[in-house]
Parts: structure tokens; C-alpha cells; sequence
């Protein structure tokens, strides 16, 4: 078992000695946990393929399911990328640093195990200081999933990764909250038009506004699949679940229906009349997209760590601001 150690690390600016010891533990062929804006991610070293069966390994992360690449620049990711086109270059250059991965045919450099085994590469550009200082300081890309055990709840916070992931971790660099909380947009730009796999903080109509071309919706939840290389496996149909049950519904009038447990909790992306819920329940009230998107995986850890009998989530309303934040509690939560 691998003794896992937290070192803070100031946000703004980072103290080099730190980093430089992160590069070392990652050049070693180690796993270092790191702050994006979106979530925590579980880094190796991209192009050394030993150090990504760490990552696999460290999660639980079926062999099928391909990482995100970590670059410092847009020079770094053309490296990477069979075919960096004008729509790549448009998109990178706009949106970039931030939270938008972007899928492309990938170059040798690029080992199969980061890939799923696939043909391609996701590629992002992550804004946080840390986080770039230290793909600088380690000089190669950063292979890196959300730090979390497969199948659970994404990290917003170092303590998080700590209970999810210690004594499988090499270091793990705490430098605070995460500020958007939900994983980055992932855009398929191998396909014809280009395509959503996942939604997130940059939504398809401003995507197509930058491209001036059509996009893809995401298409519905794929069924598990045992192996072979997957279109996108975070679209996997529940795939980020607390350990308690959790129930979604699609309006506040159907929560007079529910047979509420004595230990219950709410998570509520619209407003709900106190008398709504028995008394007792634990809530939480996240009815504005932006801070719903910070609040999400941070409420259901909240709760879920309180291993209360039931969790109930009521569905956000209609509309494009919501859609990353529906994504992520149709695969939390089972429908009532
Ligand atoms: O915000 C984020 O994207 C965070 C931070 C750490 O960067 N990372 C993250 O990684 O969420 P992960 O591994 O938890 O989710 C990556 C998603 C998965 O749904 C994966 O299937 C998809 O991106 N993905 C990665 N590479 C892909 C590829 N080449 N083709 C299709 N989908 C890909
Ligand atoms: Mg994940």
C-alpha cells in the first residue's frame, strides 16, 4: 500500500519546491492528485503507459475507458493530435485554458491504455495555476480522470480524493475548492458534425456559435459494455453513484408522494416550499445553474456521508444552463 500524503499548496501562487517534488513523484512513474477548475484529477504521466495502469488500477477504472490528456498549450496538444484543424485551432484558442476537452484522432505518442484502446484522444488545457505550472514543470502531458473510485462520486475538494482514494495515491495537492465543479464539456471533433459525449460548463450552443456549425446532442445513456473500445463511457447510464439511495423526481409535487424514511435528505435544483418535506430532511436548495454546477458533487457528498436512509433529488427546469448538471443526476440517481 502506497502512503498517501496532502500538501497545501497556495492557489495563486504555488510554492516551486512543491511542485518540483509533484514532477518527481510523476516522472517516477507515480499518481499525483491535482486541482483542475472543473474537478480533482488522479495525474500520470500521459505517455508512460506503466504509470497509466497506476491511474486504471488506482480506481478500479474499467481497461476500456479512455483518460483525458492534460496540455500545457495549444503547441503541446498539437503534438498529440493526428489532424489539428481550423476547428480545433478555433475552439482551443477560444475556449482554452478551461473546460473543454476535445477529442481528435490521436498521434503515436499517444500509448493505447490512455486511449481505451481507441483511435482517438481527448485533450484539454486546464486553467488552474497549479495545475499548469506543474504539466510546465514536468514537461510532458498529464493523463488525468476525476480522482474518485470508479463509479463514485467526482472530487470538488482534497479531502474528497483523501477518503476516496488514500493509500493509493502518491501525493495529493490540496489547493482548495474546486471553482466550477463539474467535469469539463467533452466535444468529439473526430466526427462529422461534431458531436457532445458529455455535457458540462460550455454548452452546445456556444459551441456551435464558435464554430458556426451545427453540434451533436449528446446522445441517450449507452448500456454497460463488457470491452471493446466504448464512443464515450462517461455516458454509461449510472456512473457517478453515492453509496446511498438516491431517487430523483421531476417536480416538487411528487415529493407528497414519497414514503419518506426517518433519515432522509433533498436535493432540490428548483425552490421547495418548506411544508413540502417531512421535518427533519436534511435539504439542499441549489436553484441557479452556476451555483448548482459548484454545489452539485459537494451536496451529494454532504449527504451521502451522513449515510442517511434516502437521498431525493428534484430534477432542474428545462433549458441548456441545466443541461450539465441534469446529465451528471440522471447517472447519481435512479428515477421514482
Ligand atoms: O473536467 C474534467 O474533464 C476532469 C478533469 C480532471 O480534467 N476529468 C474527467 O475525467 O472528468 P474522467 O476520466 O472522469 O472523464 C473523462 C470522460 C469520460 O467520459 C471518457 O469516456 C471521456 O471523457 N473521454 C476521454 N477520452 C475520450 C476519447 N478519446 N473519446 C471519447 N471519450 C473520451
Ligand atoms: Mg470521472
Amino acid at each position: 500500500m502506497i502512503k498517501t500524503r496532502v500538501v497545501a499548496v497556495a492557489p495563486r501562487e504555488p510554492d516551486p519546491e512543491v511542485l518540483s517534488e509533484a514532477a518527481a513523484v510523476l516522472l517516477g512513474g507515480g499518481l499525483v492528485a491535482f486541482a483542475t477548475e472543473t474537478v480533482y484529477g488522479l495525474g500520470a504521466v500521459a505517455t508512460d503507459a506503466d504509470a497509466v495502469l497506476g491511474i486504471f488500477r488506482a480506481k478500479g477504472r474499467p481497461s476500456n475507458n479512455p483518460l483525458i490528456v492534460h496540455v500545457a498549450d495549444i503547441a503541446q496538444a498539437r503534438g498529440f493530435a493526428l489532424d489539428w484543424d481550423d476547428r480545433a485551432e478555433v475552439l482551443a484558442r477560444r475556449f482554452w485554458p478551461g473546460p473543454l476537452t476535445l477529442v481528435l484522432p490521436r498521434t503515436e505518442a499517444i500509448p493505447d491504455i490512455v486511449a481505451g484502446g481507441g483511435p482517438t484522444v481527448g485533450l484539454r488545457v486546464p486553467a488552474p495555476t497549479v495545475a499548469r505550472r506543474l504539466i510546465e514543470c514536468v514537461g510532458l502531458p498529464l493523463a488525468a480522470p476525476s480522482a474518485n473510485r470508479s463509479n463514485r462520486i467526482s472530487p470538488t475538494r482534497a479531502e474528497h480524493v483523501l477518503a476516496d482514494l488514500d493509500g493509493r495515491v502518491h501525493l495529493i495537492l490540496d489547493s482548495g475548492p474546486t471553482t466550477l465543479g463539474l467535469e469539463s464539456t467533452v466535444l468529439d471533433l473526430a466526427s462529422d458534425p461534431p458531436a457532445i459525449l458529455r455535457p458540462g460548463p460550455i454548452g452546445r450552443e456556444t459551441l456551435s456559435a464558435a464554430l458556426q456549425t451545427s453540434i451533436a446532442a449528446p446522445r441517450r445513456a449507452l448500456r454497460e459494455q463488457e470491452s471493446g473500445p466504448l464512443p464515450s463511457p462517461g455516458q454509461l447510464s449510472v456512473h457517478y453513484a453515492p453509496r446511498t439511495h438516491a431517487i430523483r423526481v421531476e417536480s416538487p409535487e411528487a415529493l407528497a408522494r414519497i414514503d419518506w424514511p426517518a433519515r432522509a435528505g433533498l436535493l432540490a435544483f428548483v425552490p421547495i416550499a418548506v411544508g413540502a418535506t417531512p421535518e427533519g430532511v436534511e435539504r439542499r436548495i441549489l436553484a441557479e445553474p452556476e451555483s448548482a454546477a459548484r454545489g452539485f458533487y459537494d451536496a451529494l457528498h454532504e449527504l451521502d456521508d451522513r449515510r442517511l436512509d434516502l437521498i431525493v433529488t428534484v430534477e432542474p427546469p428545462a433549458g441548456e444552463e441545466w443541461d450539465a448538471v441534469r446529465d451528471r443526476l440522471s447517472r447519481a440517481t435512479l428515477p421514482y
